[in-house]
This record gives structure tokens, C-alpha cells and sequence, in this order.
């Protein structure tokens, strides 16, 4: 069985707004996935549906077998131990040092301090931070605060790494510097599924990718680069006439 199923999710917010239509795919144990399309296709949106940050309008969604909508409210903090999260919301605290910083990411998964430190060193070792533990995040650059994130996300030891445009903020060296450090996580096992707006990057790393267009999965392709769909306005324009005449015979 897959380890991350979408059948047939759909997300409207506030009763209205349609976000996601009908998204179904799955990914295996050790996948590398892209999600790619325009700004407000639905990225974040199902990463955020995955990691239980929100929930489904309609459809399932599997992780492991365990359909995250059934889950209770006291079951949903284990299952989100199962992700390592980043996203631009999640930033680090600018008055703990970045040790401070992902201590807090693992006690809040329920982590005994006993066996922090080596975790924590561990991680930051990683990503090649491991000498700047004790360092404030405004005393980083922008692309080892990136990495730091990166850390936080891994000192759990997730089984799926959740990766909301990480290299929004990072020029070209740092950006590719963050790619290659997923995939180095990716080929020890973990299951790595990131948002990303860049075709260069897709291009060069070559791996799976998932495009949306206007919340709707328009392409599924294995060892693909940056599809055109993602940016084709025609293809827009089609999924909402469809959608509208839809609307028009519901009516
Ligand atoms: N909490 C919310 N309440 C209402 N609408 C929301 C909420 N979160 C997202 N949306 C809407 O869902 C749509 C998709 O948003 P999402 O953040 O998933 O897009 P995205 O593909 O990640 O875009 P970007 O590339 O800009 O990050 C947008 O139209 C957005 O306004
Ligand atoms: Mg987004």
C-alpha cells in the first residue's frame, strides 16, 4: 500500500471558496515529489491537508492506512510526528538560539531532554549547521537559517518531509544548496514532497512532479521538468469554464 493516498480530495473554504477538485494520487515510501503550478493553485493547501493543519472538505486522505480525517482531536499531534514540517509560517524564534530553537520543535513532540542533545546536534550536523548551534537566527545568513529550518524539521526523524516553497527566499547557490540537501534526506529513505515555484530547479533535479493548475492535478509525470501547464493561462481558463458550466447544469 502507498504510503500517502489522495482520493478524491476536494477543499472549499468557508463554504465557497474551491481550492482543491477531485486531487487523487499517491506517493510510495522514499518518493521524491514536486508540487508545482501558479501562485494559488493549491500547494500549500494540500500540504497543509496532509499534515492535518486543515481539513478536508470531501474524499480521503491516507497516510500509512491511517485516514487522517477520522483522526481525534488529542490523535492529530502523534500523527503529525510522522511529518517534518517547513513552511514560511513556521519560522524560527529570534530571541532562542537555534539549539534553543529545535529543543522546543522536539519536547513539542513529546521527546524526553534526556536524549535532546545528541538529537539535536545530530541534526544540525546534517545540514552542515552543527557549529552554529549556539547562534541567534538574525546573527545567520538567510541560507543557513533556511538549513536550520531544515534541521528542525528533521530532529524527529519524520518519515515525510514537508517542504512549502523552501528556496522562496534563497538565490541561486543557496537555493540549489537546500535542493540537494532534500534529496541527500530523500536517499536515506524519507519520503520528501516539496512546493516549488522554480522551473530551473524542477528541471535539474528531474524527480516526480505533480501539477495544478487552478486546484485541479492536470499532469503526473515521473522524471519530469517544469510543465508547461503550470503556467498555461489557456489551461486556466478551460478547468473554470468547465467548472461554471458545471455550476450552470447543477443549477
Ligand atoms: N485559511 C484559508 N481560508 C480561506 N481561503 C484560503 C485559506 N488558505 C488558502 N486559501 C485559498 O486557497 C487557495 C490556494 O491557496 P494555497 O496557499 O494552497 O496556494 P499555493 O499554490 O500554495 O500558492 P502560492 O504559490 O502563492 O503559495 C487560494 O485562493 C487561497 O486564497
Ligand atoms: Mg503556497
Amino acid at each position: 500500500m502507498p504510503q500517502i493516498v489522495f482520493d478524491h480530495v476536494t477543499k472549499i473554504f468557508d463554504d465557497e471558496d474551491l481550492v482543491l477538485e477531485d486531487v487523487s494520487f499517491s506517493v510510495e515510501k522514499g518518493e521524491f515529489v514536486f508540487l508545482i503550478g501558479r501562485s494559488g493553485v493549491g500547494k500549500s493547501s494540500i500540504l497543509k491537508l496532509l499534515s492535518r493543519q486543515t481539513e478536508i472538505t470531501e474524499g480521503k486522505i491516507l497516510v500509512d492506512g491511517v485516514d487522517a480525517g477520522s483522526l481525534r482531536a488529542r490523535e492529530v499531534p502523534f500523527f503529525r510526528r510522522k511529518f517534518g514540517i517547513m513552511q514560511a509560517d513556521m519560522g524560527c524564534l529570534q530571541d532562542r538560539t537555534v539549539y534553543e530553537n529545535i529543543l522546543l520543535a522536539l519536547r513539542s513532540s513529546g521527546y524526553s531532554r534526556r536524549k535532546s542533545r545528541g538529537k539535536i546536534l545530530e541534526a544540525l550536523g546534517r545540514v552542515g549547521m552543527a557549529s552554529k548551534a549556539e547562534f541567534y537566527p538574525r546573527e545567520l545568513s538567510v541560507g543557513e537559517e533556511a538549513r536550520v529550518l531544515l534541521a528542525r524539521a528533521l530532529v524527529t526523524d519524520p518519515q515525510i518531509i514537508l517542504a512549502d516553497e523552501p528556496t522562496a527566499n534563497l538565490d541561486g547557490d543557496r537555493a540549489w544548496d537546500m535542493m540537494c540537501l532534500l534529496d541527500e534526506i530523500n536517499r536515506k529513505g524519507v519520503t520528501v514532497i516539496v512546493s516549488c515555484h522554480s522551473p530551473e530547479l524542477v528541471n535539474i533535479m528531474h524527480k516526480r512532479v505533480l501539477t495544478l493548475v487552478e486546484g485541479v492535478l492536470v499532469s503526473d509525470r515521473k522524471r519530469a521538468g517544469y510543465s508547461s501547464k503550470a503556467l498555461d493561462i489557456y489551461e486556466e481558463r478551460r478547468i473554470r469554464q468547465l467548472r461554471e458550466e458545471k455550476n450552470r447544469q447543477k443549477k
